[in-house]
């Protein structure tokens, strides 16, 4: 698809964007997606889309393929996507004309501060079908060998619908949410995140499997404990930031309160990481007989979990309303985006699925005029149009339907 015309001038109704300060020239984001490129990626079949450096307004009906756009987005960056679907589900269903055609595919075009760089992501070429477990990874190019390579160039946040319950269910979504507000901090967390599970999982396979060699475990556990110290410290690091930035966040979202649970995570605030590492290690080796039994690690980075509450309310955000939750997360990937443009030089891309419709009107314009503010290249969704019109245009906007992209008319 083409670059965008821009909809209908909002401009022209009364108390809105002209004499909102969505008319102020806003600053241009410095890392953005100029151009991206779908290939048989689900509904998706053949996609191209050049986009300028304002946030994209995304609307269609139900079953567009707007989610899905965003989640090809994010899986430019480390990690399963905003789905973590299995990477079978994303090759597309749809019939092809082309008896040949197999995988999935999705490419673009980035610019950063330091200048363009080409990202690519999809299906290895001649695996079984579905592709494994496994992602073809390109950075300018080449084959990039570990997804760090993604992270270090291209930064994303997302909320979802399914981030609705968050703050309701277990930790294990909470965790990730975390993480990947950590990666905009430190693109080497998510390498360290990986080498920890690989661990994990051996580990686990080897006590399950009974007949196990001390040295080979005892090797397991030292990168185990290692690596969950650098976790630990990295996600210390950046909540205590973030949560100096959303102490101080002002508007129309509330100030978001935020803690950090977890064993290495806990241990390291009086303590240095050497005897951190050892004592994770000594528990480790401990606790083999319970983690045979049970399956996975009683201690360890597996285990930390964010606490968010309201700080106005004093209550902590399980206990408060749908919508409430709704605007804490928003504030903090706020506070999160304008830290990290202020620290990196560059907001991250916020993909920011149907959260415009959760919100009231005043609420709507203020997230708005924040993320025009921030200067990001946020992407939102909706199914209709008229929630986005306020933007008029400080926003791009693509329509599209049945897995189509169609410029506005
Ligand atoms: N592998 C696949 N191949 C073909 N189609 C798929 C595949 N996976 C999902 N789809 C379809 O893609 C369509 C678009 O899904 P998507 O979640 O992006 O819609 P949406 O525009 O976000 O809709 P909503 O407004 O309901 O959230 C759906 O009809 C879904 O069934
Ligand atoms: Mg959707």
């Amino acid at each position: 698809m083409r670059a965008l015309p821009l909809g209908a001038s909002a401009s022209a109704l009364p108390g809105s964007v002209a004499d909102s300060p969505l008319a102020a020239a806003p600053p241009a984001a410095t890392l953005w997606l100029r151009r991206l490129t779908l290939s048989r990626f689900r509904n998706l079949r053949q996609a191209e889309l050049a986009t300028d450096a304002r946030p994209v307004v995304l609307t269609g009906p139900n079953g567009a393929g707007k989610t899905n756009l965003l989640e090809a987005i994010s899986l430019l960056t480390p990690g399963r996507g905003l789905r973590r679907a299995p990477l079978a589900e994303l090759e597309t269903r749809e019939p092809s004309n082309d008896p040949r055609a197999a995988g999935w595919a999705v490419a673009a075009e980035l610019v950063t501060p330091q200048g363009g760089h080409s990202l690519g992501t999809g299906s290895e070429p001649g695996a079984a079908a579905g592709g494994g477990d496994k992602r073809l990874l390109r950075v300018d190019g080449e084959r990039a060998a570990s997804q760090q390579a993604l992270g270090e160039l291209l930064s994303a946040v997302w909320l979802t619908p399914q981030m609705d319950r968050l703050f309701l269910e277990g930790p294990s979504a909470r965790r990730r949410f975390l993480d990947r507000l950590v990666y905009g901090f430190d693109p080497r967390h998510a390498g360290r995140l990986n080498a920890y599970d690989k661990a994990l999982r051996e580990r686990s396979r080897l006590l399950r499997a009974g007949n196990w060699d001390r040295i080979w475990v005892g090797s397991l556990e030292d990168t185990l404990a290692e690596r969950a110290v650098a976790i630990a410290a990295a996600r210390r690091a950046a909540v205590e930031r973030l949560a100096g930035a959303c102490a101080q966040s002002l508007g129309a979202f509330p100030r978001a309160g935020l803690g950090l649970v977890g064993d290495a995570e806990t241990l390291l605030g009086d303590r240095p990481a050497v005897e951190v590492e050892g004592r994770l290690r000594e528990i480790l080796e401990r606790q083999r007989g319970r983690d045979a039994e049970l399956g996975g690690a009683g201690v360890g980075a597996h285990r930390a979990d964010l606490s968010v509450s309201h700080l106005e309310r004093g209550l902590p955000a399980g206990l408060c309303s749908t919508g409430e939750q709704k605007a804490l997360l928003i504030s903090i990937v706020l506070a999160h985006a304008r830290l990290i443009a202020l620290e990196r030089g560059a907001a991250p891309l916020l993909l920011l699925d149907e959260v415009a419709a959760h919100l009231d009107e005043q609420r709507r314009r203020a997230l708005f005029e924040e993320l025009t503010a921030l200067g990001a290249q946020s992407w939102l969704t909706g199914t209709e149009a008229a929630l986005f019109e306020p933007l008029g245009e400080a926003a791009q906007r693509v329509q599209l339907r049945d897995g189509l992209l169609l410029a506005q008319a």
